[in-house]
């Protein structure tokens, strides 16, 4: 493949043909090469599986440079959105791509703190699940109930629509995700309070009982606000662009957003704070490292280093570095001196950066490796912490799919494939088959 600055020129072997391709310019990254004209020329796809090598859509959102360790919320850098900003005001930044006035602020709080209730009606879908069912079952069950619930916005061509639906979804999903912990632990449901911030509110659904009055500690309910904002967002992800996919046939937003919660549970996703927990814990000690190691280090054994590694960052995630400084914040105000857990984590994370296998391959600890030991200090059971990224990345898959709504080049997404199944052959029947 030759190419100059503005086009890139593929040439078959097999048939000696020939086609240029245009080149597209983003504001950062890598260009990326046009091949919409690809088969139409040629009569070849391209493969690319896992989406690698793939640029899926145009996004103004989020920026990721996976080398150099930088992740962008519409430009701005991530440890200056954790330190200086809120989640709320972060939801609107990749909502709308700019920082809002102090009105538009109280407007935009407003309208989301106003939808924090659930119909009445939904109360009776928790019932239906079993005690013990994982809070991710549940979530995705009952976002994806929503979408029977709202028949007063359902253009999905409306922008108006298309902004309650954002407001329920991210107004919601912590209600949702905060009944499906007090139903496991058969504690009555918490009716969301708008007078707290969203991070409080949220904490006080999880927490709070009614004979009793909670209090919210404010390092606490800070550092639940950070924690959403390193998790609000980070581009074309698996879990969005099954948003970004199941969206773009038109369906509801709702059913959207409950497919990329489904996307989001898996182990190599959002469960990975849940299995790094995990992974601690049955290492259990420093001791045990090396013997833990080998096993990852095993090829046959498929046993990975949960919390380390990551499709684009080929270096320390930048969001990792927030939440180790923030898990030491949280311990300290908790009075914890001494978690055998951290100290795990840490020693873990210092043999594994200095070992070949993880320098070669270049593994870094992700946003996922600490979190757990924060939100495990926090009062979280292990169950809920992929539940807490969900509640955070819907602000992300509604900013996405709104985008993805407003693009006038979008088209149903559809990928094609190499088939290497059975050539055409023609039908048996059953009497004659051997
Ligand atoms: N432990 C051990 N080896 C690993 C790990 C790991 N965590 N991650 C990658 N590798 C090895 C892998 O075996 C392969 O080695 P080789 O070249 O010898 O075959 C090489 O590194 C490249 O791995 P890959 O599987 O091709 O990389 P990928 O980009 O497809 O996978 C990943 C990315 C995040 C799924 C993977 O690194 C992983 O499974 N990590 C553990 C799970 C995890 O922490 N996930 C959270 C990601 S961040 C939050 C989020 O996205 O939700």
């Amino acid at each position: 493949m030759g190419e100059n600055t503005d086009v890139a020129t593929i040439h078959l072997s097999n048939t000696n043909q020939s086609v240029s391709l245009p080149l597209l310019h983003g504001t950062l990254g890598p260009a990326v090469i046009d091949i919409r004209k690809l088969y139409g020329e040629l009569g070849v796809f391209t493969y690319d599986p896992g989406y690698g090598a793939t640029a899926s859509c145009e996004s103004k959102i989020t920026y990721i440079d996976g080398d150099e360790g930088v992740l962008l919320y519409r430009g701005y850098p991530i440890e200056q959105l954790a330190e200086h900003s809120t989640f709320l005001e972060v939801a609107y930044l990749l909502l709308n791509g700019e920082l809002p006035s102090r009105a538009e602020y109280e407007e935009f709080e407003r309208g989301v703190m106003r939808h924090t209730m659930l119909h009445e009606q939904l109360r009776s879908f928790f019932n239906g699940f079993r005690r013990d069912a994982h809070p991710m079952a549940v979530l995705c069950g009952v976002v994806g109930a929503l979408s029977a619930f709202y028949h007063d916005s359902p253009d999905i061509n409306n922008p108006e629509h298309r902004r309650i639906s954002a407001f329920r979804l991210i107004a919601k999903v912590p209600t949702i995700a905060a009944w499906a912990y007090k139903y496991s632990i058969g504690q009555p449901f918490m009716y969301p309070r708008n007078d707290l911030s969203f991070a409080e509110n949220f904490l006080y659904m999880m927490y709070a009982v009614p004979p009793e009055p909670y209090h919210v500690n404010p390092v606490l309910a800070r550092a639940m606000d950070r924690i959403f904002i390193l998790h609000a967002d980070h581009e074309q992800n698996a879990s969005t662009s099954t948003v970004r996919l199941a969206g773009s046939t038109g369906a509801n937003p709702f059913a959207c957003i409950a497919a990329g919660i489904a996307s989001l549970w898996g182990p190599a996703h959002g469960g990975a704070n849940e299995a790094v927990l995990k992974m601690l814990e049955e290492i259990g000690h420093v001791d045990r490292i090396p013997e833990f190691l080998a096993k990852v280090k095993d090829k046959n054994s498929n046993v990975r280093l949960m919390g380390f590694g990551h499709r684009v960052y080929k270096n320390y995630d930048p969001r990792a570095k927030i939440m180790q400084r923030t898990c030491h914040e949280v311990l300290n105000e908790l009075g914890i001196k001494d978690d055998p857990l951290l100290d795990l984590a840490v020693e873990l994370e210092r043999i594994a950066l200095n070992d070949d296998y993880f320098i070669s391959r270049k593994l870094y600890p992700n946003v996922d490796f600490y979190s757990g030991i924060i939100l495990r200090a926090m009062g979280f059971p292990v169950s809920m912490f992929t539940a807490l990224f969900a509640v955070a990345r819907t602000v992300g898959w509604v900013s996405q799919w709104k985008e993805m709504m407003e693009d006038p080049a979008q088209r149903i997404g559809r990928p094609r494939q190499l088939y290497i199944g059975a050539p055409r052959r023609d039908y048996v029947p059953l009497s004659a088959r051997s």
